[in-house]
């Protein structure tokens, strides 16, 4: 029998388990779609909403549970929809309510959860309670909405504090008055046109409320919350520490480390007011947090029993292919959830990250924002042989596990765009120092013989997609035996199968830069090493490569086998 069709049976074997079981929230494997990039139904080459509805079939196909989809909300696209105007409707370019309507409908139908964006640290500048608070005096309730402060020096030209924006330069910008002079100073802590909210008002946590509420009884399954960290600020706004600023601008991406402005113990009050309100609907929504804190330690925090019910673990996706590395941050990120009774989640790749198969195709270092064509070019062959076996890797753990659009395909990154066609704001924001995220939101790969690869009619592609992915279309892969994509499904429907989702890790020691562990009737050998070893006895169930040779286990490779124990009670 081969794998697909060995996989075949158990898709049968589970097709009437209820999709997706009543645990969801704690063992879901969550897709995301980046609307702009996934489909595109009218033809101007920007992925939509009517675009992800005609495209729905194939990911219930894959075997997913839910699906999370970035901003759709009207904005002027600063910041790729991170920058909203208007909280409750559907940008022009994705659609339209009814159109989101349309779409949950069809996911709902086809057994998907739904799970939307919610971007409450900042809003664009052109909501109109920004424009309010531009048009209104300092010191009014309007402008207390927002972060407005007096700047320092003489004539308050200076900035109220040290802080710098995560997409670089600095936290403040400075307003103008109506009659022209220079006015008071505004935080964002990302763009200059994605202005913070400020928490410590009531109005605005009540209009947050409002939001969720609006989304919740639309039948949303739950939110994604944006940089769920930085809502609230040490009081009195003090500078940041220069040895923490320095720590956070050699992170790549800025987001990760200790500040006033990051995950201050204040902000789980607000948490679990939404918490209380998510209870109040029937019957399992979900909240989710991005927050890049110091410590899994912290992080557990956010999902604490009244608070959120996950939290991207970026620890995770920050290990290195490396079987000590990755055994630590796995027993880590299992304890400190555990501790606090949450599910631990996976991730290897976002839309604020190099896809993992041109991150691990790279020599050992820090992860860069993004790579340019003079940049050090990833080894692609040796990135997806690693990736297929981190993937094999991460789909086995116990708990939920988050995948990003096109990493089912192998998709790698642009990694030689034209700067010209770069629209992520770090990339001006750096003085052109810092590609940024562009690499990672090149629209998908449908239909390799069709004008922009099947992404919409016409031919369209908001970024040129690089040459690769012609052969990486999803038509190219679809029932193609040894595919990334069928490795993916066969993954997703063992591990329904087997219930690796609820299970546990049991440690078997094993050679220096091998991960061998029990979970369930399985056992998971991933080799992160650059020699082959001996393959660990079992049944050989699938494998992120082809073997040659079933009693080797070669190097960047996992296996699932099914454990001796399994097999003699079965004999
Ligand atoms: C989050 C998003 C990222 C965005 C930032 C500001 O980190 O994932 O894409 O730029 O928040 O909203
Ligand atoms: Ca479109």
């Amino acid at each position: 029998m081969t794998l697909e069709e060995t996989a075949m049976t158990f898709t049968e074997l589970t097709a009437d388990l209820e999709t997706p079981g009543p645990d969801w929230r704690r063992t879901a494997v969550v897709y995301q779609i980046y609307p702009r990039s996934f489909a595109d139904s009218n033809g101007d080459g920007i992925g939509d909403l009517p675009g992800i509805t005609h495209r729905l079939p194939a990911l219930a196909e894959l075997g997913i549970d839910a699906i999370w989809l970035s901003p759709f909300y009207k904005s002027p696209q600063a910041d790729a929809g991170y920058d909203v105007a208007d909280y409750r409707d559907v940008d022009p370019v994705f659609g339209t309510l009814a159109d989101f309507d349309a779409m949950l409908e069809r996911a709902h139908g086809l057994g998907l959860k739904v799970i939307v964006d919610l971007v409450p640290n900042h809003s664009s500048d052109e909501h109109e309670w920004f424009q309010a608070a531009l048009a209104a005096a300092p010191g009014s309730p309007e402008r207390d909405r927002y972060m407005f402060r007096d700047g320092r020096g003489e004539n308050g030209e200076l900035p109220p504090n040290n802080w710098e924006s995560c997409f670089r330069g600095p936290a403040w910008t400075r307003t103008t008055n109506a009659d022209g002079t220079p006015g008071q100073w505004y935080l964002h802590l990302f763009d200059t046109k994605q202005p913070d909210w400020n928490w410590e008002n009531p109005e605005v946590r009540a209009e947050f409320l409002d939001v969720l509420r609006f989304w919740l009884d639309r039948g949303v399954d739950g939110f994604r919350v944006d940089v769920a960290h930085s809502l609230i600020k040490a009081p009195g706004l003090p500078d940041q520490e220069p040895a923490e600023q320095a720590a956070q601008d050699a992170e790549t991406d800025g987001f990760f480390l200790s500040g006033p402005m990051w995950d201050q113990d204040r902000v789980h009050e607000v948490y679990r007011g939404w918490r209380a309100l998510l209870d109040t609907y029937s019957p399992d929504r979900i909240l989710c947090a991005e927050a890049w804190v110091p410590s899994l330690d912290r992080l557990a925090r956010y999902v604490r029993d009244d608070e959120m019910h996950q939290a991207f673990n970026f620890g995770y996706l920050e290990s290195e292919w490396d079987a000590a590395h990755l055994r630590a941050t796995i027993d880590k990120s299992v304890a400190a959830n555990e501790e606090v009774g949450a599910p631990t989640t996976w991730v290897l790749s976002n839309h604020d990250v190099v896809r993992h198969v041109s991150r691990l195709g790279l020599p050992a270092g820090p992860r860069p924002n993004g790579i340019r064509a003079g940049d050090v070019q990833p080894d692609h062959e040796l990135g997806l042989r690693r990736a297929r076996a981190a993937t094999l890797l991460m789909l086995s753990l116990p708990g939920s596990a988050y995948m990003y659009q096109g990493e089912e395909l192998g998709l790698p990154d642009h990694t030689a765009l034209d700067d010209d066609l770069r629209q992520d704001p770090t990339w001006w924001r750096s003085q052109y120092t810092e590609a940024g995220r562009d690499g990672c939101r090149v629209p998908l790969p449908w239909e390799a013989d069709e004008p922009g690869l099947g992404f919409g009619p016409g031919g369209a592609t908001w970024l040129p997609q690089p040459d690769s992915y012609a052969t990486l279309a999803r038509d190219r892969q679809d029932e193609v035996e040894g595919s990334t994509l069928e490795m993916y499904r066969t993954a997703l429907a063992f591990r329904r199968a087997f219930a690796l989702a609820v299970g546990t890790i049991e440690w078997i020691e094993t050679a220096p830069g091998v991960l061998q562990f029990v979970n369930g009737e399985l056992t998971i050998v991933a080799n992160t090493g650059n020699q082959a070893v001996p393959m660990p006895e079992g049944e050989l169930l699938m494998s992120s490569v082809e073997l040659a040779d079933p009693t080797t286990l070669p190097a960047d490779t996992t296996v699932w086998l099914l454990t001796e124990v399994f097999n003699e009670s079965q004999s």
